[in-house]
């Protein structure tokens, strides 16, 4: 068993830098490509044997020392009783959009056991397979209401702002549902067998400090506090563009902050409180020249070195355009670089 991405996301020494990308599993992947063409993405996350062949893909591909478990952070909000569909090439739709008092409380909170037995069933399945560890995840709950208030994905989030300062009880009331949802949905993955668990906010950098302070950050330190009473598994919390944020996420009770590209990793590093920190290369670097790849790459290893905990990753997940090679390239080089040394 590989256990340096537990290690390190407790702050340990490891033999080399443990490595994995958001995104891994996906349609830049010819395997996925194939496993895909003949059923839907919803059908691929709900069908446990195909969800662990394409979470596996690429650990055996590429070598990464974690798995994350093949599924969508939307995926409880449709058990929370809101139609989700998707379409190539336009994401995520809700047809039918929390907007109102009526919609909030139609809100149900699912039973992860009864209403996402697949995703459980998954991870089962999973363990059985992997010598590295497989992380969990779950959407942040700003970012989940954001797709659930706007139905869809939003450059502005109007729908969203709108809500939470015009009316602000019902803003609450939906996040209080989401944020319950999701403490019990991570708990389930975690006596399932997930060995850390992530939290996706993908979106809080759409949000000014003081926002994100009243209407985001509230909802995470209470998922977090949630999960410590019921496992010791290490936690993550991925804010993506949340650089400014940093003064308000290195006080939250998680082992791991993850950071994008937007900052450099040793400030990232520097302002991480006693946090592991998780990142930053940007994913479009993977299109750069192999020398120049690995030379960031070597420059991001040397500015880690001093951290309470370091794992690579990128600074948010693999585009559909990536040249698996490249993945290939980056994987190897974290490794043989964070050896040399040792
Ligand atoms: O390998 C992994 O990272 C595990 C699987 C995973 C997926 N989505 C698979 C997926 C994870 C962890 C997610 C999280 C997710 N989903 C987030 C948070 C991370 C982030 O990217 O910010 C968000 C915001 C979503 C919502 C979502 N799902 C969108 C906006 C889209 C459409 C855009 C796109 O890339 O297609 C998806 C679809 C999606 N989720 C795909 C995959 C592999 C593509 C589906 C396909 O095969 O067509």
């Amino acid at each position: 068993m590989n256990t340096t991405f537990l290690e390190a996301c407790r702050g340990k020494k490891t033999s080399h830098v443990p490595v994995w990308f958001m995104r891994q599993a996906g349609r830049y992947l010819p395997d996925y490509q194939r496993v895909r063409s003949r059923r839907t993405f919803l059908e691929l996350c709900k069908n446990p044997e195909l969800a662990t062949e394409v979470t596996l893909q690429p650990i055996d591909i590429f070598g990464f020392d974690a798995a994350i478990l093949f599924s969508d952070i939307l995926i409880p909000m449709e058990a929370m009783g809101l139609p989700l569909e998707f379409h190539d090439g336009r994401g995520p739709i809700f047809p039918e959009p929390v907007r109102d008092q009526k919609a909030a409380e139609a809100l149900r909170v699912p039973d992860t056991e009864a209403d996402m037995p697949f995703v459980l069933e998954t991870i089962r399945l999973l363990r059985r397979e992997l010598k590295v560890p497989l992380i969990g995840f779950a959407g942040a709950p700003f970012t989940l209401a954001t797709y659930v208030i706007e139905g869809g994905s939003s450059k502005n989030f109007v729908a969203t702002k709108g809500m939470m300062f015009h009316e602000p009880e019902l803003y609450r009331s939906i996040l209080d549902k989401i944020t319950a949802c999701t403490s019990s949905y991570l708990i389930a993955q975690a006596k399932a067998g997930a060995q850390a668990l992530q939290l996706f906010d993908s979106w809080a950098g759409a949000l000014a400090p003081c926002d994100y302070e009243r209407f985001a950050l509230p909802y995470v330190q209470t998922i977090l506090a949630d999960l410590r009473q019921h496992t010791d598994i290490p936690l993550i919390y991925f804010a993506n563009n949340g650089a400014t944020l940093l003064p308000y996420t290195s006080t939250l009770d998680a082992d791991v902050l993850g950071i994008d590209w937007r900052i450099p990793l040793a400030d990232a590093i520097r302002r991480a409180g006693p946090h592991a920190v998780q990142g930053n290369l940007d994913p479009l670097a993977l299109f750069l020249p192999k020398e120049d790849l690995e030379a960031r790459i070597a420059a991001m290893l040397a500015d880690a070195s001093e951290a309470r905990g370091y794992i690579f990753n990128l600074g948010h997940g693999v585009v559909p355009e990536t040249d698996p090679d490249q993945v290939k390239i980056a994987v190897d080089a974290v490794h043989r670089f964070s050896s040399q040394g040792n």
